[in-house]
């Protein structure tokens, strides 16, 4: 009988054994669980602290995604904005009751958190309420607040090469004659590398309204603009600015070469 109680017990025990012994794995499995999301936790505490500590601004050492700032958050449940040119001109800052947009190629941006500079009386107050991508390229604001780009990519063409007769302030004495060869070849290089930067400096500008270069601007939607508004737009001359700051001309041989192609094709000097 003590016998059997005995190796009951010990049954029991040595049964007990893994019942117990199971939840005791099962607990401390989770419990693992637990002590990585607390250590996960601890670090990233750490980590906030140490960015604060470091950065004296941010816990996240400067990264701001979209979702951690409010105005931005408020402004993707309203949905996207889509705004006339014309509704566009209320947002410049001079009603304080409405945020500050200004739009880039047709892309509307809130640049409400630059107010100082944007708003009535700010050096850029000029881009507030409009799309001025023309003058972004040009850096001619007063007469090229458009978002019309065309030609603007002259700008950056070396200075020896003609404007065409549509983008030159006295179409009288820009060029007609048709190039060939050499010429043909170097214009051609400069107007695809001016057109890239044109790309490149609009885009470098979007980024930042997009408050990727750390400003807490942002985009909130797009320009409506009807079928076809740029073909009915006349084209614009380059600005006199714009004309003036062109680049020298850009490798010797090849403006040479241009120049001597050029003379025999029109049949000497
Ligand atoms: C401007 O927007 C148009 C239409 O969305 C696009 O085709 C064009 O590439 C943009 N231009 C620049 C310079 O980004």
């Amino acid at each position: 009988m003590a016998d059997k109680t005995a190796a009951g017990r010990r049954n029991g025990k040595a049964t007990s054994e893994p019942q117990t012994a199971k939840p005791a794995t099962k607990s401390s499995s989770s419990l693992s669980i637990t002590d990585i999301l607390r250590i996960v936790g601890g670090l990233f505490l750490l980590n906030c602290l140490l960015s604060y500590f470091i950065t004296n601004d941010s816990v996240l050492w400067g990264w701001r995604p979209w979702f951690i700032r409010p105005a931005v958050l408020t402004r993707y449940f309203q949905g996207p904005v889509h705004l006339t040119d014309a509704q566009l001109v209320q947002y410049d800052g001079s009603d304080p009751s409405k945020p500050i947009y200004l739009a880039l190629n047709g892309t509307i941006y809130d640049v409400s958190a630059g107010a100082r500079v944007y708003g009535p009386g700010g050096s850029y107050n000029v881009f507030a309420g409009k799309d001025a991508a023309r003058g972004f390229i040009t850096g001619c604001f007063a007469e090229d607040s458009t978002p019309d780009m065309r030609g603007a990519e002259y700008t950056y063409v070396a200075s020896d090469i003609p404007l065409p007769a549509e983008y030159s302030l006295d179409p009288s004495t820009a060029e007609t004659e048709k190039v060939t060869g050499a010429v043909k070849s170097y214009r051609s290089n400069e107007l695809r590398r001016a057109r890239k930067q044109v790309q490149d400096t609009i885009e470098g500008w979007a980024k930042m309204f997009r408050g990727e270069g750390g400003k807490d601007y942002f985009e909130v939607g797009t320009v409506i603009r009807p079928e076809g508004w740029l073909e009915k737009e006349p084209k614009k001359a380059l600005c006199a600015q714009a004309i003036k700051g062109r680049p020298k001309p850009r490798s010797a041989p090849a403006q040479g070469q241009a120049q001597d192609a050029g003379a025999q094709y029109r049949g000497g000097r």
